[in-house]
Protein backbone atom coordinates (compact mmCIF):
# COMPACT_ATOMS: atom_id res chain seq x y z
CA UNK A 1 0.00 0.00 0.00
CA UNK A 2 1.49 3.31 -1.05
CA UNK A 3 1.53 6.08 1.49
CA UNK A 4 -1.47 8.03 2.78
CA UNK A 5 -3.71 5.42 1.99
CA UNK A 6 -5.19 4.89 4.72
CA UNK A 7 -6.07 6.36 8.65
CA UNK A 8 -6.14 3.92 11.31
CA UNK A 9 -8.16 5.19 14.28
CA UNK A 10 -8.33 3.25 17.61
CA UNK A 11 -10.75 3.59 20.19
CA UNK A 12 -9.02 3.55 23.67
CA UNK A 13 -10.71 6.02 25.90
CA UNK A 14 -12.71 4.15 28.07
CA UNK A 15 -12.89 3.50 31.79
CA UNK A 16 -13.21 -0.30 31.40
CA UNK A 17 -15.23 -0.40 35.04
CA UNK A 18 -15.70 -3.79 34.79
CA UNK A 19 -11.84 -4.63 35.36
CA UNK A 20 -12.65 -3.27 38.58
CA UNK A 21 -8.84 -1.55 38.66
CA UNK A 22 -6.91 1.29 38.51
CA UNK A 23 -5.14 0.19 35.85
CA UNK A 24 -6.66 1.72 32.26
CA UNK A 25 -8.29 -1.52 31.06
CA UNK A 26 -6.16 -1.26 27.27
CA UNK A 27 -2.80 -1.31 29.35
CA UNK A 28 -3.73 -4.46 31.39
CA UNK A 29 -1.62 -7.23 29.47
CA UNK A 30 -2.30 -10.50 27.42
CA UNK A 31 0.69 -12.43 26.61
CA UNK A 32 3.27 -10.26 28.05
CA UNK A 33 1.73 -7.05 26.18
CA UNK A 34 -0.75 -4.41 26.39
CA UNK A 35 -4.28 -4.99 25.17
CA UNK A 36 -3.26 -2.03 23.21
CA UNK A 37 0.16 -2.73 21.94
CA UNK A 38 -1.27 -6.07 20.34
CA UNK A 39 -3.74 -3.59 18.16
CA UNK A 40 -0.93 -1.36 17.91
CA UNK A 41 1.24 -4.23 16.52
CA UNK A 42 -1.23 -5.63 14.51
CA UNK A 43 -1.74 -2.00 12.83
CA UNK A 44 1.82 -1.92 11.49
CA UNK A 45 1.16 -4.83 9.40
CA UNK A 46 -1.51 -2.77 7.43
CA UNK A 47 1.49 -0.76 5.54
CA UNK A 48 1.44 2.89 5.56
CA UNK A 49 -1.18 4.58 7.77
CA UNK A 50 -1.65 7.55 9.99
CA UNK A 51 -2.59 6.13 13.37
CA UNK A 52 -4.45 7.57 15.80
CA UNK A 53 -5.24 6.40 19.55
CA UNK A 54 -8.11 7.96 21.17
CA UNK A 55 -7.50 8.18 24.54
CA UNK A 56 -9.10 9.61 27.90
CA UNK A 57 -9.65 7.22 31.00
CA UNK A 58 -5.82 7.40 31.97
CA UNK A 59 -4.90 9.11 28.82
CA UNK A 60 -1.72 9.63 30.44
CA UNK A 61 -0.14 6.93 31.75
CA UNK A 62 -2.05 5.00 28.13
CA UNK A 63 -0.16 7.35 25.94
CA UNK A 64 3.19 7.28 27.59
CA UNK A 65 3.20 3.55 28.26
CA UNK A 66 2.31 2.90 23.53
CA UNK A 67 4.29 6.32 22.55
CA UNK A 68 5.90 5.62 19.33
CA UNK A 69 7.12 7.20 16.44
CA UNK A 70 4.65 8.14 13.87
CA UNK A 71 1.84 7.63 16.41
CA UNK A 72 -0.77 10.21 17.64
CA UNK A 73 -2.70 10.79 20.58
CA UNK A 74 -6.19 12.70 20.46
CA UNK A 75 -7.82 12.97 23.83
CA UNK A 76 -11.54 12.89 24.62
CA UNK A 77 -12.78 14.10 28.00
CA UNK A 78 -15.33 13.84 28.89
CA UNK A 79 -16.31 10.04 27.12
CA UNK A 80 -19.68 10.98 25.34
CA UNK A 81 -19.72 7.75 23.32
CA UNK A 82 -18.07 5.96 20.40
CA UNK A 83 -19.41 8.54 17.99
CA UNK A 84 -17.89 11.81 20.08
CA UNK A 85 -14.61 9.64 20.35
CA UNK A 86 -14.27 9.24 16.77
CA UNK A 87 -15.23 13.08 16.69
CA UNK A 88 -12.04 14.14 18.11
CA UNK A 89 -10.18 12.77 15.99
CA UNK A 90 -11.67 14.32 13.10
CA UNK A 91 -8.75 16.90 13.00
CA UNK A 92 -5.88 14.49 12.87
CA UNK A 93 -7.28 12.54 9.63
CA UNK A 94 -5.49 12.26 6.64
CA UNK A 95 -8.24 13.34 4.23
CA UNK A 96 -5.54 12.26 1.29
CA UNK A 97 -5.88 8.87 2.98
CA UNK A 98 -9.97 7.75 1.50
CA UNK A 99 -10.06 4.99 3.79
CA UNK A 100 -10.67 5.09 7.94
CA UNK A 101 -9.92 2.21 9.64
CA UNK A 102 -12.12 2.29 13.05
CA UNK A 103 -10.54 -0.33 15.83
CA UNK A 104 -11.15 -1.04 19.67
CA UNK A 105 -7.98 -0.94 22.03
CA UNK A 106 -9.63 -3.91 23.96
CA UNK A 107 -9.71 -6.29 20.95
CA UNK A 108 -6.44 -7.30 20.57
CA UNK A 109 -6.54 -10.61 18.80
CA UNK A 110 -7.93 -9.48 15.52
CA UNK A 111 -5.60 -10.31 12.85
CA UNK A 112 -3.77 -7.97 10.20
CA UNK A 113 -5.30 -10.07 7.40
CA UNK A 114 -8.78 -9.96 8.64
CA UNK A 115 -8.44 -5.65 9.20
CA UNK A 116 -6.71 -6.32 5.61
CA UNK A 117 -9.96 -7.61 4.65
CA UNK A 118 -12.38 -4.95 6.03
CA UNK A 119 -10.39 -2.19 4.51
CA UNK A 120 -10.85 -4.24 1.10
CA UNK A 121 -14.23 -4.52 1.63
CA UNK A 122 -14.56 -0.22 1.67
CA UNK A 123 -13.70 -0.61 -1.83
CA UNK A 124 -11.12 2.75 -1.84
CA UNK A 125 -13.90 4.66 0.46
CA UNK A 126 -16.40 3.55 -2.30
CA UNK A 127 -18.60 1.84 0.67
CA UNK A 128 -19.01 1.38 4.28
CA UNK A 129 -17.70 -1.60 5.56
CA UNK A 130 -19.00 -3.20 9.17
CA UNK A 131 -17.47 -6.36 10.76
CA UNK A 132 -20.63 -8.76 12.52
CA UNK A 133 -20.33 -11.71 14.34
CA UNK A 134 -23.28 -14.18 14.56
CA UNK A 135 -23.74 -14.91 17.87
CA UNK A 136 -25.60 -17.93 20.41
CA UNK A 137 -26.04 -14.40 22.59
CA UNK A 138 -25.63 -11.06 21.26
CA UNK A 139 -26.63 -9.39 24.36
CA UNK A 140 -25.40 -6.13 24.79
CA UNK A 141 -24.14 -5.99 20.90
CA UNK A 142 -25.33 -3.83 18.35
CA UNK A 143 -27.67 -6.03 16.23
CA UNK A 144 -26.91 -5.60 12.03
CA UNK A 145 -30.21 -4.60 10.80
CA UNK A 146 -31.04 -6.34 7.30
CA UNK A 147 -33.30 -5.60 4.64
CA UNK A 148 -35.14 -8.42 2.99
CA UNK A 149 -32.63 -8.89 0.11
CA UNK A 150 -29.87 -9.26 3.22
CA UNK A 151 -28.74 -5.42 2.50
CA UNK A 152 -27.96 -3.72 5.81
CA UNK A 153 -30.21 -1.10 6.96
CA UNK A 154 -28.80 -0.23 10.42
CA UNK A 155 -27.01 -1.10 13.43
CA UNK A 156 -29.37 -0.83 16.76
CA UNK A 157 -27.38 -0.93 19.93
CA UNK A 158 -28.56 -3.47 22.23
CA UNK A 159 -31.24 -0.78 24.62
CA UNK A 160 -32.74 1.09 21.88
CA UNK A 161 -33.46 -2.52 20.43
CA UNK A 162 -37.35 -3.77 19.84
CA UNK A 163 -38.28 -7.33 21.09
CA UNK A 164 -38.15 -8.56 17.37
CA UNK A 165 -34.91 -6.67 16.72
CA UNK A 166 -33.37 -8.34 20.08
CA UNK A 167 -33.50 -11.66 18.57
CA UNK A 168 -31.11 -10.91 15.58
CA UNK A 169 -27.39 -12.36 16.29
CA UNK A 170 -25.71 -11.20 14.06
CA UNK A 171 -24.16 -8.56 16.27
CA UNK A 172 -21.83 -5.28 15.50
CA UNK A 173 -17.83 -6.48 16.28
CA UNK A 174 -16.76 -1.99 16.58
CA UNK A 175 -14.72 -2.58 13.56
CA UNK A 176 -15.53 -0.33 10.79
CA UNK A 177 -13.60 0.62 7.62
CA UNK A 178 -15.75 3.94 6.14
CA UNK A 179 -14.91 6.35 3.41
CA UNK A 180 -12.82 9.35 5.00
CA UNK A 181 -14.80 12.50 3.65
CA UNK A 182 -17.89 10.86 4.25
CA UNK A 183 -16.98 9.84 7.84
CA UNK A 184 -16.54 13.28 8.97
CA UNK A 185 -19.76 14.80 7.17
CA UNK A 186 -21.63 11.72 9.09
CA UNK A 187 -20.16 12.77 12.64
CA UNK A 188 -20.88 15.82 12.26
CA UNK A 189 -24.23 15.35 12.30
CA UNK A 190 -24.09 12.86 15.35
CA UNK A 191 -27.39 13.05 18.41
CA UNK A 192 -27.59 11.49 20.96
CA UNK A 193 -30.86 11.13 21.84
CA UNK A 194 -30.87 7.36 22.13
CA UNK A 195 -31.14 5.02 25.16
CA UNK A 196 -27.91 6.00 26.64
CA UNK A 197 -27.70 9.44 26.04
CA UNK A 198 -24.34 8.94 24.19
CA UNK A 199 -23.03 9.88 20.40
CA UNK A 200 -23.16 6.64 19.03
CA UNK A 201 -21.00 5.72 15.96
CA UNK A 202 -23.26 2.69 14.63
CA UNK A 203 -25.78 5.41 13.87
CA UNK A 204 -23.97 6.52 10.01
CA UNK A 205 -24.95 3.28 9.00
CA UNK A 206 -28.30 4.65 8.87
CA UNK A 207 -26.70 7.79 7.40
CA UNK A 208 -25.11 6.00 4.93
CA UNK A 209 -28.18 3.82 3.74
CA UNK A 210 -30.09 7.03 3.81
CA UNK A 211 -27.48 8.50 1.04
CA UNK A 212 -27.61 5.30 -0.82
CA UNK A 213 -23.76 4.50 -0.16
CA UNK A 214 -23.76 0.58 -0.32
CA UNK A 215 -22.71 -0.81 3.18
CA UNK A 216 -21.16 -4.21 4.15
CA UNK A 217 -21.82 -6.25 6.44
CA UNK A 218 -18.82 -9.01 6.55
CA UNK A 219 -18.76 -11.92 8.99
CA UNK A 220 -15.95 -12.26 11.28
CA UNK A 221 -13.27 -15.58 10.44
CA UNK A 222 -13.26 -16.23 14.33
CA UNK A 223 -14.78 -15.65 17.58
CA UNK A 224 -11.51 -14.98 18.84
CA UNK A 225 -10.49 -12.54 16.90
CA UNK A 226 -13.50 -9.92 17.74
CA UNK A 227 -13.77 -10.75 21.20
CA UNK A 228 -13.44 -7.47 23.61
CA UNK A 229 -12.39 -7.37 27.33
CA UNK A 230 -14.53 -6.28 29.76
CA UNK A 231 -13.84 -7.72 33.03
CA UNK A 232 -10.78 -9.89 34.56
CA UNK A 233 -12.43 -13.37 33.48
CA UNK A 234 -12.87 -11.98 29.79
CA UNK A 235 -9.11 -11.57 29.93
CA UNK A 236 -8.28 -14.49 31.16
CA UNK A 237 -10.54 -16.66 28.66
CA UNK A 238 -8.87 -14.44 25.72
CA UNK A 239 -5.33 -15.26 27.24
CA UNK A 240 -5.89 -18.73 27.11
CA UNK A 241 -6.92 -18.89 23.76
CA UNK A 242 -3.85 -16.65 22.74
CA UNK A 243 -1.77 -19.46 24.52
CA UNK A 244 -3.71 -22.48 22.66
CA UNK A 245 -3.08 -20.90 18.88
CA UNK A 246 0.84 -19.58 19.77
CA UNK A 247 0.88 -23.48 21.09
CA UNK A 248 -0.94 -24.75 18.20
CA UNK A 249 1.47 -23.19 15.39
CA UNK A 250 4.93 -24.07 17.11
CA UNK A 251 3.65 -28.03 17.53
CA UNK A 252 2.33 -27.66 13.84
CA UNK A 253 4.94 -25.71 12.26
CA UNK A 254 8.34 -26.33 14.33
CA UNK A 255 7.38 -29.67 15.74
CA UNK A 256 7.93 -28.52 19.30
CA UNK A 257 6.25 -31.55 21.17
CA UNK A 258 4.74 -30.07 24.86
CA UNK A 259 3.60 -32.08 27.08
CA UNK A 260 0.45 -30.28 27.19
CA UNK A 261 -0.30 -27.19 24.81
CA UNK A 262 -2.72 -26.18 27.78
CA UNK A 263 -0.40 -25.57 30.49
CA UNK A 264 2.53 -23.45 27.86
CA UNK A 265 2.43 -20.19 28.48
CA UNK A 266 4.79 -17.84 26.14
CA UNK A 267 4.45 -13.99 26.38
CA UNK A 268 7.20 -12.92 23.47
CA UNK A 269 8.88 -15.01 21.06
CA UNK A 270 10.16 -18.38 21.32
CA UNK A 271 12.65 -20.52 18.57
CA UNK A 272 12.82 -23.66 18.54
CA UNK A 273 15.30 -26.13 16.63
CA UNK A 274 14.15 -29.86 15.82
CA UNK A 275 13.17 -32.07 18.65
CA UNK A 276 12.59 -30.15 21.13
CA UNK A 277 10.65 -31.46 24.23
CA UNK A 278 8.93 -28.99 27.03
CA UNK A 279 7.27 -30.38 30.12
CA UNK A 280 3.83 -28.62 31.76
CA UNK A 281 3.78 -25.79 33.41
CA UNK A 282 6.52 -23.49 32.17
CA UNK A 283 6.52 -20.15 31.35
CA UNK A 284 8.91 -18.50 28.53
CA UNK A 285 9.38 -14.36 28.09
CA UNK A 286 11.12 -11.88 25.92
CA UNK A 287 13.06 -13.41 23.48
CA UNK A 288 14.00 -17.18 24.00
CA UNK A 289 15.49 -19.93 21.70
CA UNK A 290 16.39 -23.18 22.24
CA UNK A 291 18.50 -25.48 20.01
CA UNK A 292 18.04 -28.73 18.75
CA UNK A 293 17.13 -31.52 21.16
CA UNK A 294 16.82 -28.85 24.26
CA UNK A 295 14.56 -30.41 26.53
CA UNK A 296 12.65 -28.35 29.42
CA UNK A 297 11.39 -29.87 32.51
CA UNK A 298 8.22 -29.62 34.67
CA UNK A 299 7.78 -25.61 36.03
CA UNK A 300 10.88 -23.86 34.47
CA UNK A 301 10.39 -19.79 33.57
CA UNK A 302 12.66 -18.79 30.88
CA UNK A 303 13.25 -15.04 29.94
CA UNK A 304 15.49 -13.74 27.34
CA UNK A 305 17.77 -16.72 27.13
CA UNK A 306 19.32 -18.83 24.20
CA UNK A 307 20.21 -22.11 25.17
CA UNK A 308 21.85 -24.18 22.61
CA UNK A 309 21.34 -28.14 21.39
CA UNK A 310 20.81 -30.68 23.49
CA UNK A 311 21.02 -28.83 27.04
CA UNK A 312 18.49 -29.98 29.55
CA UNK A 313 17.02 -27.63 31.81
CA UNK A 314 15.19 -29.51 34.92
CA UNK A 315 12.57 -28.70 36.63
CA UNK A 316 11.66 -25.49 38.66
CA UNK A 317 14.97 -23.97 36.97
CA UNK A 318 14.75 -20.28 36.43
CA UNK A 319 16.27 -18.38 33.78
CA UNK A 320 16.72 -14.65 33.14
CA UNK A 321 18.76 -13.03 30.84
CA UNK A 322 16.67 -9.22 31.67
CA UNK A 323 17.61 -8.10 28.26
CA UNK A 324 17.34 -10.99 24.82
CA UNK A 325 20.65 -12.81 24.80
CA UNK A 326 21.39 -11.92 28.55
CA UNK A 327 22.03 -15.03 29.54
CA UNK A 328 23.43 -18.45 27.21
CA UNK A 329 23.43 -22.22 28.53
CA UNK A 330 25.80 -24.06 25.79
CA UNK A 331 25.33 -27.26 24.20
CA UNK A 332 24.49 -30.49 26.42
CA UNK A 333 24.59 -28.38 29.38
CA UNK A 334 22.85 -29.59 32.65
CA UNK A 335 21.12 -27.08 34.23
CA UNK A 336 18.64 -27.83 37.42
CA UNK A 337 16.68 -29.18 39.21
CA UNK A 338 15.87 -25.50 41.37
CA UNK A 339 18.64 -23.65 39.84
CA UNK A 340 18.83 -19.97 39.17
CA UNK A 341 20.16 -18.36 36.18
CA UNK A 342 20.44 -14.85 36.35
CA UNK A 343 21.83 -11.81 33.79
CA UNK A 344 25.20 -12.21 32.25
CA UNK A 345 24.86 -15.91 32.95
CA UNK A 346 27.25 -17.57 30.00
CA UNK A 347 27.59 -20.92 30.56
CA UNK A 348 29.75 -22.98 27.60
CA UNK A 349 29.09 -26.27 26.59
CA UNK A 350 28.29 -29.34 28.79
CA UNK A 351 28.30 -27.05 31.97
CA UNK A 352 26.63 -28.67 34.80
CA UNK A 353 24.17 -26.10 37.39
CA UNK A 354 22.62 -28.46 40.42
CA UNK A 355 20.12 -27.67 42.32
CA UNK A 356 20.25 -24.38 44.36
CA UNK A 357 23.26 -22.98 42.64
CA UNK A 358 22.90 -19.42 41.63
CA UNK A 359 24.96 -17.75 39.11
CA UNK A 360 24.95 -14.12 38.01
CA UNK A 361 27.17 -12.02 35.12
CA UNK A 362 29.63 -15.17 35.18
CA UNK A 363 31.14 -17.23 32.40
CA UNK A 364 31.75 -20.78 33.14
CA UNK A 365 33.87 -22.56 30.22
CA UNK A 366 33.41 -26.07 28.91
CA UNK A 367 32.54 -28.95 31.44
CA UNK A 368 32.47 -26.64 34.46
CA UNK A 369 30.56 -27.80 37.38
CA UNK A 370 28.67 -26.52 40.19
CA UNK A 371 26.68 -29.19 41.46
CA UNK A 372 24.65 -28.03 44.80
CA UNK A 373 24.24 -24.90 46.86
CA UNK A 374 26.37 -22.42 45.45
CA UNK A 375 26.64 -18.53 44.25
CA UNK A 376 28.57 -17.79 41.43
CA UNK A 377 28.86 -13.66 40.63
CA UNK A 378 31.07 -11.73 38.62
CA UNK A 379 33.28 -14.69 38.38
CA UNK A 380 35.16 -15.93 35.22
CA UNK A 381 35.45 -19.65 35.57
CA UNK A 382 37.87 -21.80 33.59
CA UNK A 383 37.08 -25.37 31.68
CA UNK A 384 37.02 -27.97 34.13
CA UNK A 385 36.07 -26.29 36.95
CA UNK A 386 35.06 -27.95 40.03
CA UNK A 387 32.99 -25.92 42.45
CA UNK A 388 31.84 -27.34 45.92
CA UNK A 389 28.73 -27.36 47.52
CA UNK A 390 28.44 -24.22 49.84
CA UNK A 391 30.81 -21.95 48.25
CA UNK A 392 30.23 -18.35 47.04
CA UNK A 393 31.73 -15.50 45.34
CA UNK A 394 31.93 -12.45 47.99
CA UNK A 395 31.74 -10.26 45.01
CA UNK A 396 30.27 -7.13 46.94
CA UNK A 397 31.83 -5.01 49.34
CA UNK A 398 28.65 -2.68 50.28
CA UNK A 399 29.48 -0.66 47.76
CA UNK A 400 31.55 -1.71 44.51
CA UNK A 401 31.51 -5.52 42.46
CA UNK A 402 34.90 -7.51 42.31
CA UNK A 403 35.59 -9.79 40.37
CA UNK A 404 36.52 -13.54 41.00
CA UNK A 405 38.80 -15.21 38.29
CA UNK A 406 39.24 -18.93 38.21
CA UNK A 407 41.62 -21.07 35.89
CA UNK A 408 41.22 -24.36 34.02
CA UNK A 409 40.64 -27.44 36.30
CA UNK A 410 40.65 -26.17 39.57
CA UNK A 411 39.36 -27.58 42.48
CA UNK A 412 37.18 -25.30 45.16
CA UNK A 413 35.95 -27.88 47.77
CA UNK A 414 33.22 -27.23 49.76
CA UNK A 415 31.82 -24.25 51.76
CA UNK A 416 34.36 -21.60 50.64
CA UNK A 417 34.28 -17.71 50.43
CA UNK A 418 36.24 -16.29 47.80
CA UNK A 419 37.13 -12.84 48.59
CA UNK A 420 37.09 -10.56 45.64
CA UNK A 421 38.70 -9.85 44.09
CA UNK A 422 40.71 -12.68 44.04
CA UNK A 423 42.18 -14.94 41.38
CA UNK A 424 42.88 -18.88 41.39
CA UNK A 425 45.11 -20.07 39.24
CA UNK A 426 44.77 -23.20 36.84
CA UNK A 427 45.31 -26.39 38.32
CA UNK A 428 44.91 -25.25 41.82
CA UNK A 429 42.72 -26.69 44.81
CA UNK A 430 41.06 -24.72 47.57
CA UNK A 431 40.51 -27.13 50.81
CA UNK A 432 37.20 -27.28 51.88
CA UNK A 433 35.82 -24.09 54.47
CA UNK A 434 38.80 -22.11 53.31
CA UNK A 435 38.24 -18.29 53.22
CA UNK A 436 40.26 -16.96 50.15
CA UNK A 437 41.32 -13.23 50.38
CA UNK A 438 45.04 -13.51 48.77
CA UNK A 439 45.53 -14.87 45.02
CA UNK A 440 46.02 -18.65 45.00
CA UNK A 441 49.16 -19.67 42.48
CA UNK A 442 48.92 -22.39 39.66
CA UNK A 443 48.95 -25.89 40.74
CA UNK A 444 48.90 -24.87 44.79
CA UNK A 445 46.94 -25.95 47.43
CA UNK A 446 45.19 -22.85 49.62
CA UNK A 447 43.86 -23.99 52.85
CA UNK A 448 42.57 -20.45 55.15
CA UNK A 449 40.49 -21.75 57.87
CA UNK A 450 41.15 -22.94 61.62
CA UNK A 451 43.21 -25.96 62.66
CA UNK A 452 40.88 -28.94 63.75
CA UNK A 453 41.61 -29.26 67.74
CA UNK A 454 41.30 -32.69 69.35
CA UNK A 455 40.34 -32.06 73.33
CA UNK A 456 40.18 -35.99 74.93
CA UNK A 457 37.89 -36.54 77.74
CA UNK A 458 35.68 -33.92 77.06
CA UNK A 459 32.29 -35.17 78.11
CA UNK A 460 29.07 -34.32 76.04
CA UNK A 461 25.94 -32.96 78.79
CA UNK A 462 23.46 -35.57 79.24
CA UNK A 463 20.03 -35.16 80.08
CA UNK A 464 18.98 -36.17 83.60
CA UNK A 465 15.93 -38.64 83.76
CA UNK A 466 12.66 -36.97 84.98
C1 LIG B 1 -20.08 -0.82 20.97
C2 LIG B 1 -20.98 -0.62 19.78
C3 LIG B 1 -21.83 -1.87 19.59
C4 LIG B 1 -20.96 -3.08 19.44
C5 LIG B 1 -20.00 -3.20 20.61
C6 LIG B 1 -19.00 -4.29 20.38
C7 LIG B 1 -21.49 1.75 19.66
C8 LIG B 1 -22.49 2.80 19.98
N1 LIG B 1 -21.84 0.50 19.99
O1 LIG B 1 -20.92 -0.93 22.08
O2 LIG B 1 -22.66 -1.75 18.45
O3 LIG B 1 -21.73 -4.25 19.32
O4 LIG B 1 -19.27 -1.97 20.79
O5 LIG B 1 -18.21 -4.46 21.52
O6 LIG B 1 -20.45 2.03 19.10
N2 LIG B 1 -15.04 4.29 23.81
C9 LIG B 1 -14.40 5.51 23.79
N3 LIG B 1 -15.08 6.62 24.15
C10 LIG B 1 -16.38 6.59 24.52
C11 LIG B 1 -17.03 5.34 24.56
C12 LIG B 1 -16.32 4.22 24.19
O7 LIG B 1 -13.22 5.57 23.44
O8 LIG B 1 -16.93 7.65 24.82
C13 LIG B 1 -14.28 3.11 23.40
C14 LIG B 1 -14.19 2.09 24.52
O9 LIG B 1 -13.00 2.29 25.25
C15 LIG B 1 -14.14 0.80 23.74
C16 LIG B 1 -14.96 1.06 22.50
O10 LIG B 1 -15.00 2.47 22.38
O11 LIG B 1 -12.83 0.47 23.32
C17 LIG B 1 -16.37 0.50 22.61
O12 LIG B 1 -17.00 1.10 23.71
P1 LIG B 1 -18.06 0.34 24.57
O13 LIG B 1 -18.58 1.25 25.60
O14 LIG B 1 -17.52 -0.96 24.99
O15 LIG B 1 -19.21 0.12 23.49
P2 LIG B 1 -20.44 -0.80 23.62
O16 LIG B 1 -21.51 -0.11 24.35
O17 LIG B 1 -20.03 -2.13 24.07
CA1 LIG C 1 -17.89 -3.14 24.68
Amino acid sequence: MSSTQLNIVIMAAGKGTRMKSALPKVLHKLAGRSLLQHVLGMSERLGQARRIVITGHGAEQVETAVAAPGLSFVRQMPQLGTGHAVQQAVPALDDAAPVTLILNGDVPLIRAETAQALVEACAGGSKLALMTIELADPTGYGRIVRDAEGGVQAIVEHKDASPEQRQIREGYTGMMAAPTAALKRWLSQLTNDNAQGEYYLTDIVAMAVAEGLPVTGTLAPSETEVLGVNSPLQLSDLERRFQRQQAETLMEQQGLRLADPARFDLRGQLTVGPDVEIDVGCVFEGQVSLGEGVRIGAYCVIRNATIAAGARIHEFTHIDGEKPGGAKVGAGALIGPFARLRPGAELGDEVHIGNFVEVKNSTLAKGAKANHLAYLGDATVGERVNYGAGSITANYDGANKHRTVIGADVHVGSNCVLVAPVEIGAGATVGGGSTITKPVGAGELAVARGKQVAISGWARPVKKPK
